[in-house]
This record gives C-alpha cells, structure tokens and sequence, in this order.
C-alpha cells in the first residue's frame, strides 16, 4: 500500500483579501453531507450545521479515514454536540465499489477525530441503507433541489448512479473534495485520499454525466488554519467555533513542525457558500482505476469527462468567512 505523503507543503502568497458579507439565501438549500470523519470532515459539518444557507437533509457516510462503524457514529456525535439530532444518520458503503478496502491508516487517530471530547450520539444511525435513502429523497423531492457535499471516498454515489440511476439525475450538483491536477498527491505521487480510497467510484461519479465541482488539493492546500485562527476561534467562547479550534489543534498535534493545517473538507462547504471566491475551470478529466501508486490519479485528458475543477481560491476571504461564520452563529 502506498504510503501517505506529509501534508507539508508551503503556502502560497497570499491572495487579494475580500470580506464576504454573511448573506442568508432567501431559502436555506437542501444538502446531503456524504462524509468519512475525519477531523477535517468534522470541521466542515460543523460549519453546515451553523450556516443558515443550509438545511441538512441528513448524514450518509462511508469508510474512509478509519471504518465505517466510527465514521457513522462520529457523524452521529457531531450532531449531538450541536444539539441536532433531529437530523438523520444513514448508514453507507463500508468497503470500495469492487476492490478491497484500503489497510486503515488511522491518520485522524483511532477514533477519527482525533481523541476530541464529543458527547455520544443521542440517536443512532437509520435502519435504511444510506444510498437506499438518498434515491428516495431525490425521487420525493423537486429535481435539481438537492445538493451532495461529498467529503470522503465516492463510493456511496458511485452506487447511486449505477443502482439509481433515475434518482441521480435529480441532483442538483454533486460538490466533493477529491483529486489533485497540478499539485502532488497525498498517497501516491499523484494520487489524492478520497479518490485513493475508491477509484472505480471516482471513475463513476467523473463519467455520470452529473454537475460536478470538484475541489481538489490544489485549492484546499491552501486553506490553512495557523495557531493564530484557532485562538481567535476559541476567544470567540461560541460552541461551534470552540470545538472547531480543539479539532484543529488535534490536528496539529497529528503533524510534528507544522505551522498551518490544510483545511480540506471545509472547502466544500466555503465553494458552495461562497463560489465567488474560487476560480472554476472545466476540465476533462480521466481516472486511473490502476492498482499501481497512482490509483485514483486524475489525468486531464481530451478523452475525459467534462468536470467543473475549482483550481484557484481566495484563501485569507474563505476563511474569514469560515471564522465569521462559525462566530456568529
Ligand atoms: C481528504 O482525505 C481525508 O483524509 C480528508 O478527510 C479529506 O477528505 C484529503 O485528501
Ligand atoms: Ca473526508
């Protein structure tokens, strides 16, 4: 198994700083957060569930940074600590679309969250499956109304488009944290995490023919979080933005020598708040299903599926949004 390269990179110069007003949509938009936490997935659900553009349909969730069972029940976890478990909690792909899951690698500490204090979940996960439940809701709800934040491996949407076919057509866009184009990978030498995790899935999901943003390494990479952000996250005294500071700390302590942390997953949540601040180009885009350490390396090939790849960001103006955000609510 290939190894997991040191998320070290320097930062870039910083970026036209741009203060985006906190401006609730007339109509929150219905989202489905897909999800393997991960602290990082922690930081972006967090941010969900405070930002008033959003109504969260429910959790689906997929082994990816450690095991399905503790990815479902850190989901169920992070609702409790915010007081949401009206909110559901579905159950999905424990293993990739058709090849073995990957030896865990624990990078988010056993617990996948990084031994943060959460309270356990006040309800447990749904009895339905959760790509059983996805095609539901998009068949009862409006086409085109329904908008997945995807922030683990594909392999729960992968399984809607094959096995639900009519349902997939109904989302409204897919936004998922994947890949890398022009910057080095994080498993392999080009390969990114999620995409890793389950090339066949993110071969899928490319070739569906579905909106899709993709927001890779090369714009979450410099979405960092520096000790200065997380103490002004925990002077804040709000819940949220407290408990986001902790999650990034123990991400910290997770890396020795490390003065900022990439904030991946969150990036998802920040595109889909604010596009303005990042620059989409359509590429057509190829996945390497290989086995080799390249697996799930996206090539931007004439041959390839038409997707929208996020691939520059106003990095200091998302997260002055993502700390307003998290402060005021
Ligand atoms: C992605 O991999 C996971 O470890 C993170 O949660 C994020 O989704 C970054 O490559
Ligand atoms: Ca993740």
């Amino acid at each position: 198994m290939a190894k997991r390269r040191p998320l070290s990179d320097k930062r870039r110069p910083i970026q036209r700083k741009v203060s985006t007003p906190i401006m609730p949509h007339a109509k929150p938009r219905l989202v489905v957060i897909d999800t393997d936490p991960g602290i990082d997935d922690a930081i972006g659900i967090l941010l969900a569930l405070v930002a008033p553009e959003f109504s969260i349909a429910g959790i689906t969730t997929v082994a990816g940074n450690i095991g399905i069972g503790t990815t479902t029940r850190n989901a169920g976890r992070l609702l409790a600590f915010a007081g949401r478990d009206d909110i559901p909690v579905f159950t999905g792909a424990a293993v990739p679309l058709s090849r073995p899951g990957p030896e865990p690698l624990n990078l988010h500490g056993v617990d996948g969250i990084g031994g943060v204090p959460l309270p356990p979940p006040a309800r447990g996960p749904e009895a339905a499956p959760a790509v059983e439940w996805l095609a539901e809701l998009l068949l009862k709800e409006p086409a085109g109304t329904i908008d997945i934040l995807a922030l683990g491996p594909l392999t729960n949407l992968a399984q809607l488009v094959l096995d639900h076919p009519d349902a997939a057509q109904r989302v409204g866009r897919i936004i998922a944290m994947g890949g890398a184009i022009h910057e080095r990978g994080n498993v392999g030498p080009r390969s990114e995490f999620n995409l890793w995790a389950d090339p066949e899935a993110a071969a899928t999901v490319v070739a569906s023919g579905l909106p899709l943003v993709l927001v890779p390494l090369d714009v979450t990479r410099r979405v960092r979080a520096s000790r200065e952000f997380t103490e002004t996250l925990s002077k804040s005294g709000k819940p949220a933005a407290a408990m986001v500071a902790h999650l990034i700390e123990s991400y910290f302590e997770a890396a020795t020598h490390q003065e900022s942390r990439p904030l991946h997953d969150p990036c998802v949540m920040l595109y889909a708040l604010a596009p303005e601040l990042f620059r989409i180009e359509e590429l057509r885009l190829s996945v390497d299903v290989g086995n080799a350490e390249n697996a799930g390396a996206l090539t931007v090939d004439a041959n390839g599926f038409p997707v929208q790849v996020a691939l520059g960001v106003d990095a200091p103006a998302v997260l002055d949004l993502l700390s307003r955000q998290l402060i005021a609510h």
